[in-house]
């Protein structure tokens, strides 16, 4: 049986998703006030456990400063300052709406002087030279236009010996779980994320861009290409999400 990524390839040879700034941003600005609900309902709940693998990976100091990038509704922010002593986030997306959201679940949890949350653009993080610990992107990077250019972004934010921690979606690998992801990514999620988030079109574009995203060893080959050394791909949940975990040469 085709691989989710096979049959993406396929259909998108000439019609690769449309990752422009406006696109994206005004997608995620539409689905905002369901995006928590349904990020939680469609991972049955495993997105938290994988934020927080996430967080233990950067063995953070006490005290660390870390960039959040494609922070969204500030999920992964607030699972880093909750499991790491004294670290402060900075939070940068460029949808308005679901930053606004994720100062409000800030402000509810009286994080708003350890949590800063930016308008920006990950090509162009608004954050100094080498002022950083580390950093950390959840379900982001295949959303961004120009992957290599954020990922320079982030080695130049960064301290040298920085960590970084991207979370990405993947297929797992023991066939048949392999085919019976397939079928729930193309078939079930879209159509409970329409449903749900009355939103046309962002519940297919999930499936279309992780069907395009590289394999775990290419990006590990980009993240090398952008700054990065000892290069880790963890699959966590039999390969649904691969943790990438890297250092800042
Ligand atoms: C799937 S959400 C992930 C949100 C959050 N990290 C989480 O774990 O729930 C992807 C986020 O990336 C943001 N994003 C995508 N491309 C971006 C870019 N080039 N610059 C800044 N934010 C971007 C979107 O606006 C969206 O909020």
């Amino acid at each position: 049986m085709e691989t989710l990524r096979e049959i993406v390839r396929k259909r998108t040879v000439n019609r690769a998703p449309d990752k422009s700034p406006e696109r994206i941003a005004g997608m995620f600005d539409a689905i905002a006030p369901r995006y928590d609900l349904l990020n939680h309902v469609l991972s049955v709940g495993l997105d938290r456990g994988w934020r927080d693998r996430a967080v233990d990976a950067l063995a953070l100091p006490d005290h660390a400063r870390v960039l959040d990038v494609c922070t969204g509704t500030a999920d992964l922010a607030i699972a880093t300052v909750m499991r790491a002593r004294g670290a402060s986030v900075i939070g940068v997306d460029f949808a308005g709406e679901m930053l606004r959201l994720g100062l409000t679940k800030v402000r509810n949890a009286s994080l708003d002087r350890r949590i800063r949350l930016v308008r920006g653009d990950a090509a162009r993080i608004p954050v100094a030279d080498g002022s950083c610990d580390a950093a950390t992107i959840a379900f982001g990077i295949r959303n961004v236009a120009e992957p290599d250019r954020a990922l320079a972004e982030i080695a130049r934010v960064l301290k040298p010996g920085g960590r970084l921690a991207i979370l990405e979606f993947g297929q797992p690998a023991i066939p048949g779980l392999r085919s019976l992801y397939s079928w729930y990514f193309r078939y079930v999620l879209p159509l409970i994320g329409r449903l749900v988030s009355k939103h046309k079109s962002a519940y297919s574009y999930l499936p279309a861009s992780v069907g395009t995203f590289p394999p775990p060893s290419e990006f590990a080959g980009t993240l090398t290409a952008t700054g990065f050394s000892h290069v880790e791909a963890v699959p966590l949940t039999f390969g649904i999400v691969y943790l990438f975990v890297a250092e800042r040469r």
